[in-house]
């Protein structure tokens, strides 16, 4: 296998002296045929898409796509249409998202049994939307590593039930910080107190937001309102016809059966949201609930994923940061939501964070024990890839 000139550290990143060692192999690949990896056939791309479009992303966009590049190289693109333009006007959230797909191609990668190399923003300032781009290195010895968290890609999912009262044990959080860090990002483990007030600020974000119509607009868009999938009647929406609107759903005229409908495979369904909490503070962001409220669990396990910087190439980190720790937790039993409304806030009324010792603050997150809950659908593969034809 011919060795570009490139770096060799999984996270790599962005620099100028990268985007040229990344260009110059796929010259080089005009030329020489590549030798055999998962991006050298059909069956071997698709498995690799298919475990990064399993990524968790902000409001179930997927906002990915992905170019192969010679069969040398998968490049993975931010897409400008899957961006939410009022709550993420930054774009760090798509980053994040983009970040754990990211982190997932890296670990089917490994699973292929080859040595992922990756450049982090190679295209710089010039193109950016190209946020990385990884090629398949021979493994020393054949044995990459990482199949136990490969294999957890498909069972890892956003649990918005309520959990158990019962803590998760500090070696377990001993893990999912040491997961974070391997990925450059720190997992800020808050006490009672410290919780508390994380939760009080998500309140007062949801007041906020709720009286925001671009914001109620831009979540109804990516929100189905009605029972679509969970069997219980007909959905009030139908698919959009005319192919215009950030929603493919439209309210119905006619009185097609549910089963005719085209399923969505993006954006949140109604049987992932959650019950509405009992109590307040609410320990999950309301989405807009299912009916019926629960009883949540007293003291919320809060966690914060910081980064020392915060700009895009620490969004991605972060977003890598998160996908290996959900997928430790997974490991541990551990289940995962999140309440990102004061960040979402934080970036869409241009606030800057005060300096924060341990970092700027990219995702807000409740760990603990959940019953069983099903998975937000995805796009399927061939949708993720850019057609050259
Ligand atoms: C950057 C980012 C922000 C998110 N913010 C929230 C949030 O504030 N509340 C929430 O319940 N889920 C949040 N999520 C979780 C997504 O809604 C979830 O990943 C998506 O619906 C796919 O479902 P899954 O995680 O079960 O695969 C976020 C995910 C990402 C990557």
């Amino acid at each position: 296998m011919s060795t570009p000139t490139a770096p060799t550290a999984a996270t790599r990143s962005a620099a100028p002296a990268a985007h040229a060692a990344h260009a110059a192999t796929v010259t080089a690949g005009r030329t020489a045929a590549p030798a055999a990896t998962p991006m050298t056939t059909e069956a071997g791309v698709r498995r690799l898409l298919a475990a990064a479009g399993q990524a968790p992303s902000v409001l179930n966009t997927q906002p990915w796509r992905f170019d192969v590049v010679r069969h040398a190289f998968v490049e993975l693109l931010a897409d400008p249409d899957r961006r939410l333009r009022v709550s993420d006007p930054r774009g760090r959230s798509q980053h994040v998202s983009c970040g754990a797909a990211l982190f997932n191609l890296r670990l089917a990668v490994r699973a292929a049994g080859f040595r992922p190399v990756v450049w982090l923003l190679p295209g710089g300032q010039d193109e950016p939307h190209l946020l990385a781009a990884v090629r398949a290195a021979e493994a020393p010895g054949g044995r990459p590593g990482g199949r136990e968290l490969y294999d957890l890609i498909w069972r890892r999912r956003t649990n918005r039930e309520p959990f158990s009262a019962e803590p998760v044990p500090p070696d377990v959080l001993a893990a999912l910080r040491i997961a974070a860090s391997r990925e450059g990002a720190n997992l800020v483990l808050l006490d009672r107190p410290g919780a508390e007030e994380v939760l009080d600020q998500a309140a007062t974000a949801d007041d906020e937001l709720a009286r925001d119509r671009d914001y109620q607009a831009e979540l109804a868009a990516w929100t189905m309102p009605g029972p679509l999938r969970d069997g219980r009647g007909p959905s009030p929406y139908e698919p959009r016809r005319d192919g215009r609107g950030p929603s493919p759903y439209e309210p119905r005229r006619d009185g097609l059966p549910p089963s005719l409908y085209e399923p969505r495979h993006d954006g949140l369904p109604p049987y992932v949201r959650g019950p509405r909490p009992a109590g307040e503070p609410a320990p999950v962001r309301s989405f807009g609930r299912r009916g019926g409220r629960a009883r949540f669990e007293r003291h919320p396990q809060i966690a914060v994923l910081t980064t020392p910087g915060d700009r895009p190439v620490d969004w991605l980190r972060a977003g890598q940061a998160l996908q290996r720790m959900l997928l430790v937790a997974a490991l541990h039993g551990v289940s995962a939501s999140f309440l990102n409304q004061p960040l979402d806030l934080r970036d869409m009324r241009g606030r800057r964070d005060p300096r924060h010792r341990r970092g700027h603050p990219q995702m807000i997150i409740r760990l603990g024990y959940g019953p069983y809950v099903a998975r937000a659908l995805r796009r399927p593969v061939r949708d993720l890839e850019i057609s050259h034809v």
